[in-house]
């Protein structure tokens, strides 16, 4: 069972979700049943503004999942969040990228942190 921890500045709140495997949601919409920050967004992958970073409590998981569509790498770097190296890789994993866009990462059975 996985586990997804939300913290949101000034890193005083931190909300904990336990993950059953059955339930898949993108990081956007489990930010949105907790009390965490929730800019206006698009919930496409459109304008950027759900960009969060995330950190793996298993390194080895960070390495496989760090997988960016070409529109969410282009938004992040759009966003200062990805430096002109990460963003010319071809493959991301190269840099791996703390990055990602809530609305379109769908969580798996993993424990990570997630900083808004
Ligand atoms: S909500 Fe707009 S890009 Fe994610």
């Amino acid at each position: 069972m996985g586990n997804v921890t939300f913290i949101a500045p000034p890193f005083d709140v931190e909300r904990v979700i336990k993950l059953e495997p059955r339930n898949c949601a993108t990081l956007l919409a489990l930010a949105r049943e907790v009390p965490w920050p929730a800019h206006k967004t698009c919930g496409q992958g459109l304008c950027g503004a759900c960009a969060v970073k995330v950190v793996y409590r298993d390194p080895a998981r960070a390495a496989a999942r760090v997988v960016l569509s070409a529109g969410e790498k282009t938004l992040l770097y759009r966003a200062g969040r990805l430096t002109d190296a990460e963003y010319r890789a071809r493959d991301i994993s190269v840099y791996p990228a703390l990055w990602r866009l809530a609305c379109q990462y769908v969580v798996e059975d993993e424990d990570i942190l997630v900083f808004a």
